[in-house]
């Protein structure tokens, strides 16, 4: 699906952006990772063969998300898809008086930051191609409130409405822009997050799986728990010629989750309150 386009992948190191970046070799692109981790990104790069780079980088220093782009264009010589998607988790839900603002902001700079710096270093090579995708990692948190902590929520927000902004201004270029939002996928960022030094959260995401399943089964229809995997097809469609006419999108990849809670779970709340109504008469 992507024979010969040339795609950058931020937050490639690992989970969602590292399955991202080997199914886009495995359909045809080459593949420029970016990630802080140089251990990490260099033995990923080095199992997908020649057609896969990695560039160290954090996208919260603009000078360092041109240096991906501008490596990208140096060593294929174009741009055709950008996938925004290095991320990091937010703050635990403690209330309003224990947020820590230097965190929150801290948050924005890699999820809104980084976003805003890929648009910008990018669109400028897209445009003289005339064509081009651009892919933001969002969130459920982005849709629905109460799924994560205030700042990253607030972020993915952003980065929903940043992708509409975006695709109103360079749909002219050619450009498309789009966002995905992922439901609570397995992978090492719940780790991270909770204080887990980051190879054995990435290390163990999957055996998280069972437990995922059992919280998520009152809000997800689809009641398996989501992969990589999941979210790696959604972006290999929107960065594939296949979805030529979309743009400005937010693609849900939540096993039904914003569509609404799991039919099971109304019906067993409208026996509770027969039950009640019951016991009235
Ligand atoms: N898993 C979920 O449930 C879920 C749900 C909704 C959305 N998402 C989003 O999906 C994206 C991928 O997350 P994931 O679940 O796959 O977790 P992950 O395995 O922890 O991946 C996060 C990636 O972002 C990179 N990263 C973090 N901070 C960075 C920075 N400042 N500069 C450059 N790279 C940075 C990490 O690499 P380094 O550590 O090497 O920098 C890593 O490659 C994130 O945007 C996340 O918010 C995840």
């Amino acid at each position: 699906m992507l024979d010969g386009k040339v795609a950058v992948i931020s937050g490639g190191t690992s989970g969602i952006g590292a399955r991202t970046a080997a199914l886009f070799v495995e359909q045809g692109a080459s593949v420029v990772v970016g990630g802080r981790r140089e251990v990490e990104g260099k033995e990923l790069v080095a199992s997908l063969g020649p057609r896969a780079r990695f560039v160290q980088v954090d996208v919260a220093v603009e000078s360092d998300v041109e240096r991906l782009i501008g490596r990208t264009v140096e060593d294929f010589g174009r741009l055709d898809i950008l996938v925004n998607n290095a991320g990091i988790g937010g703050q635990r839900q403690g209330g309003w008086s224990t947020i820590d603002i230097e965190r929150f902001w801290t948050v924005l700079a890699v999820h809104v930051g980084g976003v805003v710096a890929g648009i910008k270093h990018a669109a400028p090579v897209m445009t003289r191609q005339e064509s081009g995708s651009i892919i933001n990692t969002a969130s459920i948190g982005g849709l629905v409130a109460g799924w994560t902590g205030v700042d990253y929520s607030a972020a993915k927000a952003a980065v929903i409405q940043l992708t509409r902004c975006a695709a109103v201004e360079l749909g002219q270029h050619g450009i498309r822009v789009n966002s995905v939002s992922p439901g609570p996928i397995p992978t090492g960022i719940f780790g991270k997050a909770a204080g887990m030094d980051a190879a054995t959260a990435d290390r163990t995401a999957s055996q998280l799986a069972p437990a995922f399943e059992e919280v998520l089964r009152s809000h997800q229809s689809i009641s398996r728990a989501g992969t990589p995997e999941d979210v790696a097809q959604a972006l290999l469609w929107l960065a594939s010629d296949a979805s030529s006419f979309v743009s400005g999108q937010d693609i849900a990849v939540d096993g039904g989750i914003a569509a609404g809670r799991p039919i099971s779970v109304s019906v067993e709340e409208r026996k509770r309150l027969g039950a009640a109504f019951a016991s009235l008469t």
